[in-house]
């Protein structure tokens, strides 16, 4: 077992894991964010997305001793107490989501698609997401969330 110490959505944890543990199972089986999912064993779907400082990555690719002395946000940390996060919000708005598996993945991979470029096409929105697959085929709207949180519709 190694021991890490991980800060998770604004809080440190400190617990021992095997070295072959993978973050999202840290993160569901020993913390319980659940919000965090697992779509696939193949690292394609990206339903367990999450920012590693700050930066999304899938966390079925990552391990969790390689997030030790880091910082991981979630799902369940995007909100700021009460108040959703602004792209929550967004999906909310734009009824972005159907059976909402792959919400929490495209959510936080959506945040940083913006982060990086705050005023995307639509081309640059779907190749930007293009790691995070809906089964549901809700792309339209996700789209139309993206564009919202950018700060306006276009074609
Ligand atoms: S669970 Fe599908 S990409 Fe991670
Ligand atoms: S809303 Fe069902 S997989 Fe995307």
């Amino acid at each position: 077992m190694t021991r890490i110490s991980v800060q998770v959505d604004g809080v440190t944890y400190t617990d021992d894991v095997e070295p072959r543990t993978l973050l999202v199972h840290y993160l569901r089986e020993t913390l319980g964010k659940t919000g965090t999912l697992v779509g696939c064993d193949t690292s394609n779907c990206g339903a367990c997305t999450v920012h590693l400082d700050g930066r999304s990555v899938k966390s079925c690719t990552v391990l969790a001793v390689q997030a030790d002395g880091h910082e991981v946000t979630t799902i369940e940390g995007l909100a700021d107490g009460g108040e959703l996060h602004p792209m929550q919000q967004a999906f909310n708005d734009c009824h972005s989501l159907q059976c909402g598996y792959c919400t929490p993945g495209m959510i936080m991979a959506s945040v940083d698609l913006v982060r990086d470029n705050p005023d995307p096409s639509e081309t640059e929105i779907r190749d930007g997401l293009e790691g995070n697959l809906c089964r549901c085929t809700g792309y339209q709207n996700i789209v139309r969330a993206v564009q919202q949180v950018a700060g306006g519709e276009r074609s």
